[in-house]
Protein backbone atom coordinates (compact mmCIF):
# COMPACT_ATOMS: atom_id res chain seq x y z
CA UNK A 1 0.00 0.00 0.00
CA UNK A 2 2.82 2.53 0.83
CA UNK A 3 4.83 1.74 -2.06
CA UNK A 4 1.91 2.05 -4.39
CA UNK A 5 0.93 5.43 -2.80
CA UNK A 6 4.91 6.20 -3.23
CA UNK A 7 4.42 5.71 -7.42
CA UNK A 8 1.27 7.62 -7.12
CA UNK A 9 1.92 10.25 -6.09
CA UNK A 10 5.21 10.92 -7.82
CA UNK A 11 3.05 10.96 -10.99
CA UNK A 12 2.63 14.57 -12.76
CA UNK A 13 -0.96 14.48 -13.77
CA UNK A 14 -2.48 18.09 -13.51
CA UNK A 15 -6.10 18.30 -14.27
CA UNK A 16 -6.85 17.44 -17.83
CA UNK A 17 -4.18 15.15 -18.10
CA UNK A 18 -5.60 12.12 -16.16
CA UNK A 19 -5.54 9.79 -18.91
CA UNK A 20 -1.61 9.25 -18.27
CA UNK A 21 -2.79 7.02 -14.96
CA UNK A 22 -5.23 5.32 -16.26
CA UNK A 23 -2.74 2.26 -17.54
CA UNK A 24 -1.14 2.19 -14.30
CA UNK A 25 -4.59 2.25 -12.33
CA UNK A 26 -6.00 -0.19 -14.73
CA UNK A 27 -3.25 -2.78 -14.56
CA UNK A 28 -3.46 -3.32 -10.59
CA UNK A 29 -7.39 -3.71 -10.66
CA UNK A 30 -7.88 -5.25 -13.79
CA UNK A 31 -7.87 -8.33 -12.25
CA UNK A 32 -10.43 -7.31 -9.34
CA UNK A 33 -13.16 -5.94 -12.04
CA UNK A 34 -15.17 -6.58 -14.90
CA UNK A 35 -15.03 -3.57 -17.38
CA UNK A 36 -13.29 -0.45 -17.66
CA UNK A 37 -14.38 2.51 -19.11
CA UNK A 38 -12.94 5.84 -19.84
CA UNK A 39 -15.38 8.52 -20.90
CA UNK A 40 -14.67 12.00 -22.79
CA UNK A 41 -13.86 13.83 -19.80
CA UNK A 42 -11.12 12.00 -18.62
CA UNK A 43 -12.74 9.23 -15.86
CA UNK A 44 -11.94 6.01 -15.71
CA UNK A 45 -14.69 3.64 -14.58
CA UNK A 46 -14.44 0.42 -13.46
CA UNK A 47 -17.01 -1.69 -13.08
CA UNK A 48 -17.80 -4.37 -10.73
CA UNK A 49 -21.23 -6.48 -11.51
CA UNK A 50 -23.76 -6.81 -9.30
CA UNK A 51 -27.21 -7.35 -8.54
CA UNK A 52 -28.63 -4.87 -6.17
CA UNK A 53 -28.27 -1.11 -5.91
CA UNK A 54 -25.84 0.70 -8.33
CA UNK A 55 -23.05 2.18 -6.12
CA UNK A 56 -20.77 5.15 -7.03
CA UNK A 57 -17.49 5.00 -5.48
CA UNK A 58 -15.23 8.37 -6.67
CA UNK A 59 -11.34 9.37 -5.59
CA UNK A 60 -10.29 12.20 -8.05
CA UNK A 61 -6.87 11.46 -9.87
CA UNK A 62 -5.89 15.14 -10.92
CA UNK A 63 -3.55 17.26 -8.67
CA UNK A 64 -3.44 21.02 -8.34
CA UNK A 65 -0.64 22.47 -10.86
CA UNK A 66 0.22 25.16 -13.79
CA UNK A 67 -1.01 25.88 -17.24
CA UNK A 68 2.16 27.98 -19.32
CA UNK A 69 -0.07 31.66 -20.52
CA UNK A 70 2.65 33.26 -21.92
CA UNK A 71 6.27 33.80 -22.46
CA UNK A 72 8.86 36.81 -22.16
CA UNK A 73 11.67 37.46 -24.39
CA UNK A 74 14.03 36.34 -21.90
CA UNK A 75 12.67 32.98 -21.62
CA UNK A 76 10.45 32.93 -18.76
CA UNK A 77 7.28 31.19 -18.40
CA UNK A 78 4.29 32.87 -16.94
CA UNK A 79 1.19 30.71 -15.85
CA UNK A 80 -2.05 30.37 -14.55
CA UNK A 81 -2.97 28.11 -11.39
CA UNK A 82 -4.77 24.49 -12.20
CA UNK A 83 -6.80 24.54 -9.00
CA UNK A 84 -6.83 25.76 -5.37
CA UNK A 85 -3.02 26.83 -5.53
CA UNK A 86 -1.77 30.45 -3.26
CA UNK A 87 1.43 32.23 -4.80
CA UNK A 88 3.44 31.49 -1.47
CA UNK A 89 3.05 27.89 -1.68
CA UNK A 90 4.05 28.00 -5.51
CA UNK A 91 7.13 30.39 -4.35
CA UNK A 92 10.09 28.38 -5.39
CA UNK A 93 8.74 24.88 -5.79
CA UNK A 94 10.00 23.10 -8.72
CA UNK A 95 7.76 22.07 -11.55
CA UNK A 96 7.42 18.87 -13.50
CA UNK A 97 6.00 19.19 -16.82
CA UNK A 98 3.55 16.62 -18.43
CA UNK A 99 6.44 16.23 -21.42
CA UNK A 100 8.88 16.04 -18.68
CA UNK A 101 10.57 19.42 -18.60
CA UNK A 102 11.41 20.90 -15.19
CA UNK A 103 11.89 24.49 -13.82
CA UNK A 104 11.42 26.53 -10.53
CA UNK A 105 8.68 28.90 -9.99
CA UNK A 106 9.93 32.42 -8.68
CA UNK A 107 9.14 36.01 -8.38
CA UNK A 108 9.29 39.49 -9.80
CA UNK A 109 10.52 41.60 -7.01
CA UNK A 110 9.32 45.13 -7.34
CA UNK A 111 9.64 46.54 -4.01
CA UNK A 112 9.77 45.64 -0.45
CA UNK A 113 5.74 44.72 -0.59
CA UNK A 114 5.40 42.69 -3.29
CA UNK A 115 6.65 39.23 -1.19
CA UNK A 116 4.11 40.74 0.95
CA UNK A 117 1.11 40.84 -0.85
CA UNK A 118 2.61 37.88 -3.51
CA UNK A 119 0.06 36.99 -6.80
CA UNK A 120 0.05 34.24 -8.94
CA UNK A 121 1.06 37.04 -11.51
CA UNK A 122 4.04 38.14 -9.99
CA UNK A 123 5.65 34.41 -9.99
CA UNK A 124 7.10 33.23 -13.17
CA UNK A 125 8.70 29.60 -13.97
CA UNK A 126 12.10 29.84 -14.63
CA UNK A 127 12.72 26.40 -17.30
CA UNK A 128 16.57 27.47 -17.84
CA UNK A 129 15.92 28.84 -21.57
CA UNK A 130 17.92 31.89 -22.01
CA UNK A 131 15.02 33.30 -24.88
CA UNK A 132 11.81 32.72 -26.23
CA UNK A 133 12.81 30.64 -28.68
CA UNK A 134 14.84 28.44 -27.12
CA UNK A 135 11.85 28.33 -24.26
CA UNK A 136 9.27 28.02 -27.21
CA UNK A 137 11.04 24.77 -28.02
CA UNK A 138 10.76 23.13 -24.91
CA UNK A 139 7.31 24.39 -23.63
CA UNK A 140 4.38 25.67 -25.71
CA UNK A 141 1.25 27.42 -24.90
CA UNK A 142 -1.05 25.22 -22.78
CA UNK A 143 1.30 22.97 -21.47
CA UNK A 144 0.57 22.05 -17.97
CA UNK A 145 2.41 20.90 -15.47
CA UNK A 146 2.75 20.34 -11.32
CA UNK A 147 4.81 20.84 -8.25
CA UNK A 148 7.31 18.46 -7.51
CA UNK A 149 7.60 16.93 -3.76
CA UNK A 150 9.46 13.69 -2.33
CA UNK A 151 8.03 11.43 -1.22
CA UNK A 152 9.06 10.54 2.54
CA UNK A 153 8.22 8.52 5.68
CA UNK A 154 7.91 10.49 8.75
CA UNK A 155 7.23 8.35 11.74
CA UNK A 156 3.98 6.99 11.23
CA UNK A 157 2.94 9.47 8.97
CA UNK A 158 3.72 10.20 4.59
CA UNK A 159 5.10 13.51 3.50
CA UNK A 160 4.27 14.01 -0.43
CA UNK A 161 3.03 15.75 -3.41
CA UNK A 162 -0.71 14.94 -4.82
CA UNK A 163 -1.55 12.52 -1.14
CA UNK A 164 -4.61 14.99 -2.37
CA UNK A 165 -6.12 12.84 -4.05
CA UNK A 166 -3.80 9.56 -4.67
CA UNK A 167 -4.28 8.78 -1.12
CA UNK A 168 -7.88 8.31 -1.87
CA UNK A 169 -6.91 6.76 -4.76
CA UNK A 170 -4.92 4.21 -3.05
CA UNK A 171 -7.68 3.62 -0.38
CA UNK A 172 -10.05 2.66 -3.46
CA UNK A 173 -7.47 0.66 -5.52
CA UNK A 174 -6.96 -1.61 -1.89
CA UNK A 175 -10.32 -1.91 -1.30
CA UNK A 176 -11.23 -2.97 -4.71
CA UNK A 177 -8.68 -5.46 -4.04
CA UNK A 178 -9.53 -6.45 -0.71
CA UNK A 179 -13.47 -7.41 -1.17
CA UNK A 180 -14.42 -11.03 -0.19
CA UNK A 181 -18.08 -10.69 -1.42
CA UNK A 182 -20.33 -7.51 -2.67
CA UNK A 183 -24.13 -7.82 -3.40
CA UNK A 184 -24.50 -4.20 -4.97
CA UNK A 185 -23.58 -3.23 -8.80
CA UNK A 186 -20.06 -1.57 -8.28
CA UNK A 187 -18.74 1.34 -9.90
CA UNK A 188 -15.48 2.78 -9.07
CA UNK A 189 -14.61 5.58 -10.61
CA UNK A 190 -11.32 7.64 -10.60
CA UNK A 191 -12.56 11.06 -11.39
CA UNK A 192 -11.07 14.06 -13.46
CA UNK A 193 -10.96 17.78 -13.02
CA UNK A 194 -12.03 17.26 -9.30
CA UNK A 195 -9.67 20.20 -8.98
CA UNK A 196 -11.40 22.28 -11.63
CA UNK A 197 -15.01 22.23 -9.80
CA UNK A 198 -15.55 18.81 -9.72
CA UNK A 199 -16.20 18.34 -13.23
CA UNK A 200 -15.38 14.80 -13.77
CA UNK A 201 -17.80 13.33 -10.34
CA UNK A 202 -20.86 15.44 -12.03
CA UNK A 203 -20.44 14.03 -15.66
CA UNK A 204 -19.68 10.38 -14.41
CA UNK A 205 -22.50 10.03 -11.90
CA UNK A 206 -24.60 11.40 -15.00
CA UNK A 207 -23.74 8.39 -16.70
CA UNK A 208 -24.21 5.86 -14.40
CA UNK A 209 -26.98 6.87 -12.57
CA UNK A 210 -26.24 5.41 -9.26
CA UNK A 211 -28.41 4.63 -6.17
CA UNK A 212 -26.14 5.71 -3.63
CA UNK A 213 -22.76 7.33 -3.90
CA UNK A 214 -19.28 7.59 -1.79
CA UNK A 215 -15.90 10.03 -2.53
CA UNK A 216 -13.17 9.19 -0.83
CA UNK A 217 -10.62 12.49 -0.56
CA UNK A 218 -8.46 14.64 1.76
CA UNK A 219 -9.68 16.79 4.67
CA UNK A 220 -8.06 19.47 6.69
CA UNK A 221 -7.21 18.47 9.94
CA UNK A 222 -7.35 21.26 13.34
CA UNK A 223 -4.55 19.73 15.36
CA UNK A 224 -1.93 22.35 14.15
CA UNK A 225 -1.46 25.85 15.70
CA UNK A 226 -4.02 27.83 14.01
CA UNK A 227 -7.59 29.86 14.82
CA UNK A 228 -9.83 27.91 13.00
CA UNK A 229 -10.93 25.03 15.02
CA UNK A 230 -11.85 21.65 13.98
CA UNK A 231 -12.22 18.32 15.32
CA UNK A 232 -10.06 16.62 13.05
CA UNK A 233 -6.34 15.06 14.29
CA UNK A 234 -3.66 13.37 12.45
CA UNK A 235 -3.67 9.96 13.62
CA UNK A 236 -7.29 9.86 14.82
CA UNK A 237 -8.76 7.46 12.49
CA UNK A 238 -10.60 8.10 8.87
CA UNK A 239 -13.53 11.03 9.10
CA UNK A 240 -16.83 10.43 8.46
CA UNK A 241 -18.34 13.77 6.69
CA UNK A 242 -21.10 15.34 7.66
CA UNK A 243 -20.77 18.93 5.72
CA UNK A 244 -18.60 20.96 3.83
CA UNK A 245 -19.15 23.25 1.33
CA UNK A 246 -20.29 21.31 -1.81
CA UNK A 247 -22.46 19.08 0.48
CA UNK A 248 -24.36 17.81 3.41
CA UNK A 249 -23.94 13.74 3.85
CA UNK A 250 -26.77 11.71 3.47
CA UNK A 251 -28.34 10.41 7.21
CA UNK A 252 -28.13 6.99 5.53
CA UNK A 253 -24.42 6.71 4.01
CA UNK A 254 -23.24 8.45 7.45
CA UNK A 255 -25.33 6.52 9.66
CA UNK A 256 -24.25 3.05 7.38
CA UNK A 257 -20.16 4.69 8.06
CA UNK A 258 -20.90 4.85 11.39
CA UNK A 259 -22.23 1.47 12.23
CA UNK A 260 -19.72 -0.32 9.79
CA UNK A 261 -16.53 1.69 11.68
CA UNK A 262 -18.75 0.14 15.51
CA UNK A 263 -18.90 -3.32 13.92
CA UNK A 264 -15.88 -4.11 12.79
CA UNK A 265 -13.74 -1.38 15.39
CA UNK A 266 -12.74 0.68 13.05
CA UNK A 267 -11.10 4.19 14.28
CA UNK A 268 -12.94 6.55 13.19
CA UNK A 269 -14.07 10.71 13.76
CA UNK A 270 -16.93 12.85 12.70
CA UNK A 271 -16.03 15.58 9.88
CA UNK A 272 -17.62 18.92 9.16
CA UNK A 273 -15.20 21.13 6.89
CA UNK A 274 -16.13 25.09 7.35
CA UNK A 275 -14.58 25.48 3.49
CA UNK A 276 -13.56 23.31 0.83
CA UNK A 277 -15.51 20.61 -1.08
CA UNK A 278 -15.04 17.47 -3.08
CA UNK A 279 -16.49 15.19 -5.60
CA UNK A 280 -19.44 14.24 -3.66
CA UNK A 281 -20.86 17.53 -4.00
CA UNK A 282 -21.58 16.99 -7.44
CA UNK A 283 -22.82 13.67 -7.55
CA UNK A 284 -25.18 14.40 -4.56
CA UNK A 285 -27.00 16.78 -7.23
CA UNK A 286 -26.69 14.73 -10.50
CA UNK A 287 -29.81 13.11 -11.63
CA UNK A 288 -32.66 13.45 -9.63
CA UNK A 289 -30.75 13.59 -6.41
CA UNK A 290 -28.04 10.75 -5.11
CA UNK A 291 -27.60 9.90 -1.76
CA UNK A 292 -24.50 10.51 -1.15
CA UNK A 293 -21.01 10.27 1.72
CA UNK A 294 -17.57 11.00 2.09
CA UNK A 295 -14.76 8.88 3.47
CA UNK A 296 -12.37 11.64 4.42
CA UNK A 297 -8.36 11.13 5.17
CA UNK A 298 -7.30 13.70 7.13
CA UNK A 299 -4.18 15.77 6.05
CA UNK A 300 -1.93 18.72 7.02
CA UNK A 301 -0.69 21.11 4.28
CA UNK A 302 -3.34 20.79 1.56
CA UNK A 303 -2.53 21.99 -1.92
CA UNK A 304 1.28 22.15 -0.52
CA UNK A 305 3.80 19.59 -2.15
CA UNK A 306 4.26 18.34 1.49
CA UNK A 307 1.11 17.35 2.10
CA UNK A 308 0.64 14.98 5.18
CA UNK A 309 -1.42 11.95 6.62
CA UNK A 310 -1.34 9.14 8.98
CA UNK A 311 -0.94 5.53 7.09
CA UNK A 312 -3.55 4.08 10.47
CA UNK A 313 -5.83 6.37 9.11
CA UNK A 314 -5.30 5.52 5.51
CA UNK A 315 -5.41 1.72 6.12
CA UNK A 316 -9.05 2.73 8.41
CA UNK A 317 -10.63 4.18 5.29
CA UNK A 318 -9.80 1.93 2.80
CA UNK A 319 -11.20 -0.89 5.46
CA UNK A 320 -13.86 1.37 5.56
CA UNK A 321 -14.86 1.24 1.65
CA UNK A 322 -13.84 -2.22 1.89
CA UNK A 323 -16.86 -2.98 4.87
CA UNK A 324 -19.36 -1.04 3.37
CA UNK A 325 -19.53 -2.75 -0.04
CA UNK A 326 -19.62 -6.46 2.21
CA UNK A 327 -21.94 -4.94 4.32
CA UNK A 328 -24.13 -3.60 1.46
CA UNK A 329 -26.33 -0.63 0.62
CO1 LIG B 1 -7.58 19.30 -3.70
ZN1 LIG C 1 -9.00 16.39 -3.30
Amino acid sequence: MIKLLETMTQMTVPSGNETLIHDFIKNEIKDYVDEFETDPLGNLIAHKKGEGKKVMFASHTDEIGVIITYIEENGMLRFTPLGGINAHYALHQRVKFVNGAVGVVSFENKDDSTIKNLKTSDLFIDIGAKSSEEAEKIIKIGDAGAFSGEFLQCANNIISKALDDRAGCVAMITAIKSIKEHKNDLYFVFTASEELGLRGAKVAANRIMPDFAVALDVTRTGDVPGKLKMAIKLGGGVAIKIKDSSFIAHPYIKNLMINVCEKNNIKYQLEVLEAGGTDSGAIHISGGGVPSGCISIPTRYIHSPSEMINIDDLKCAALLATKMIETGF
